[in-house]
């Protein structure tokens, strides 16, 4: 048995359900689903996993064995270049952090992306803003999503992690910096992935800086679009 199958076997029992209405609650046709899912034979979807949650009040991190949240940023951090969470001590100064006028439409503000993260908490999507440091100075933002983020995506997309936010501040861009935090955050995704297939990133077409570092980072243009931002896909099955 899988733990993923340990723990929604112990959902099921201790709310006294059947298998089969168990698997009615979410949405299964068969009860034999549910017993492959408990057996580890089936996945569950993300979305299947916040459906189960929301459902049965349970928290999504514990249901998915706490592995999405609990990122060691430290392991991944360099000597140039270090990944912080988003604390009471450094939040005011990654809200300042800013772009060049030029690019402002191509990036929320750090301050409206942090209130996201409330937001995304409260329909469980999962987020994980991290701060980039220089020499302990913080000089970047980004932000990791999985789940709902917007009517304009579909399925496949929101059970992907989702690089949704990536900037560098003004003054420390062109100096290789995103190239190298974006490498690093490829790093974190696949140290955080169960199931998924592939991380995905959306961003203007005519943003070409940024889908340069995204296609020299392994990232394809995909048909795809979220909104007016054209969809890349890096494949994590390599
Ligand atoms: C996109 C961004 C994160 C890149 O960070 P950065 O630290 O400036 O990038 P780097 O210095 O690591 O790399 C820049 C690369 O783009 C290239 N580049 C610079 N200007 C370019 C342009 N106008 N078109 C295409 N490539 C360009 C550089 O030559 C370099 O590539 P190389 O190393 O292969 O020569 C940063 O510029 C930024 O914050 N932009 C504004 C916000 C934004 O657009 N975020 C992405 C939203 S999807």
């Amino acid at each position: 048995m899988s733990k993923l199958g340990d723990k929604i076997k112990e959902i099921r029992t201790s709310n006294n359900l059947t298998l089969q209405e168990f698997a009615d609650s979410l949405g299964y046709t068969s009860k034999s689903t549910i017993t492959k899912i408990e057996k580890g034979n089936n996945d569950i979807t993300f979305s299947q996993m916040i459906k189960l949650s929301q459902i049965y009040s349970i928290d999504l991190n514990e249901l998915a064995d706490n592995k999405i949240i609990n990122v060691d940023l430290l392991k991944y951090s360099l000597p140039n270049l270090e990944f912080r969470e988003i604390n009471k001590d450094n939040f005011y100064n990654v809200c300042m952090l800013d772009v060049n006028s030029e690019d402002k439409e191509f990036v929320a503000s750090n301050e409206m992306s942090l209130t996201k993260t409330y937001l995304f908490k409260t329909i469980g999507t999962y987020v994980l803003p991290i701060a980039i440091y220089r020499n302990r100075v913080p000089i970047g933002f980004i932000m990791i999503t999985k789940g709902y983020i917007g009517d304009n995506i579909k399925g496949e997309y929101i059970n992907n992690y989702c690089i949704l936010r990536m900037m560098i501040e003004a003054k420390h861009q062109n100096k290789g910096l995103g190239k190298l935090a974006l490498k690093q955050l490829i790093e974190i995704i696949k140290s955080i992935s169960i199931n998924e297939s592939f991380i995905w990133i959306s961003t203007e077409e005519k943003n070409s800086k940024a889908i340069h570092i995204y296609e020299d980072n392994g990232f394809k243009k995909t048909n795809d679009y979220c909104g007016e931002e054209i969809i890349l896909k890096y494949d994590l099955s390599k």
